[in-house]
């Protein structure tokens, strides 16, 4: 099966009132361990990929990976750039035969990141790949830029913004952060916000990036073993399923992911102290990136049986 473009999946997925999950991606283990996961719920996915991850890994290896991953299952996959900085970054994707890539000039000014967006999506229409793009603000790191505050959407703009820049979904700040320290106290998105965007924008695909549900069991797994992951706190996981029945058909998870690897490996060390094959601990890693996968399409994207 050929790498798909989100459009078919995103219009199921609206319809069914349920999202796509969109899992970060970085060496192999983790892409079994989605493809896996994915290949046991019946479910559609994205394997999107950062700058980071592209530097990590290379594009030419996350590109055999996802061959490798296509050959190996009869699943919609989608190959998505995450957070592309600048024209050059999605040209070189587009190039390489991603199906959809994220142009975020949610950094600059309204006028400014219409204009960067609209440069991409010509580039990238001629070439049948899907492009989005972001308006607001999330607090957190990404790609080594560090945002302060949260700036929230503001819905009076995102159907200009769609207008204008020609973008194909649109990623929108509601109260979700990167990272694993989404909220200092009671965790809180605003749903309303969403819904008055996603009434302004009837049938068109809202993407929730920073949308981790960061699993208390892999946190306190990871500090049982020497993490010093305190205080760590994601979306709590209802409030995903509300947004994918308010026009979000696309729920970014990184964060989990990473936490499930790194509480494995923590306890792999610590209990087996003698070994040095790396595959002895690997396996287990990937075996928990299934498990995390597994529950999000089955509890929060309710993609399971999609495919
Ligand atoms: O949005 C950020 C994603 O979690 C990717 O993170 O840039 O460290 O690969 P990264
Ligand atoms: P998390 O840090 O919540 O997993 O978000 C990932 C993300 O938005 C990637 O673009
Ligand atoms: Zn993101």
């Amino acid at each position: 099966m050929p790498l798909t473009s989100p459009a078919e999946m995103f219009r199921q997925a609206y319809s069914g009132g349920y999202a796509i999950g969109a899992f970060n991606v970085n060496n192999m283990e983790i892409v079994q361990g989605i493809i896996s996961a994915a290949q046991e719920e019946k479910s559609p996915l994205i394997l999107q990929v950062s700058a980071g991850a592209r530097r990590y890994a290379g594009q030419t290896y996350i590109v055999k990976l996802m061959e490798a991953a296509l050959e190996e299952s009869d699943l919609p996959l989608c190959l998505h750039l995450d957070h592309g900085q600048d024209f050059d970054i999605c040209k070189q994707v587009i190039d390489a035969g991603f199906t959809s890539v994220m142009i975020d000039g949610s950094h600059h000014p309204f006028e400014e990141n219409i204009r960067v967006t609209r440069e991409v999506v010509d580039y990238a229409h001629e070439r049948g790949v899907w492009v989005e793009a972001e308006l607001g603000q999330l607090a957190g790191i990404e790609d080594d830029v560090s945002v302060e505050e949260n700036v929230f959407t503001n819905p009076d703009e995102a159907a200009e913004f769609v207008e204008r820049s020609g973008c194909d979904s649109l990623a929108v700040a509601i109260g979700t952060s990167h990272g694993a320290y989404k909220f200092k106290g009671e965790p809180k998105l605003d749903l309303e916000r969403l819904e008055r965007i996603s009434k302004t924008l009837p049938g068109y695909p809202l993407v929730l990036h920073g949308a981790s549900s960061v699993l208390p069991e892999f946190v306190d797994l990871a500090n049982k073993y020497g993490g010093e992951i305190e205080g760590a706190k994601g979306v709590p996981e209802d409030m995903l399923l509300r947004a994918a029945r308010s026009g979000v058909c696309k729920i970014n998870i990184d964060t989990d992911i990473r936490l499930a690897v790194t509480a494995t490996l923590r306890k792999e060390f610590a209990e087996n102290p003698a070994n040095f094959d790396p595959r002895k601990y690997l396996k287990p890693a990937r075996e928990a990136v299934s498990y995390v996968v597994q529950h999000k399409m089955r509890h929060v994207l309710g993609s399971s049986g999609a495919a």
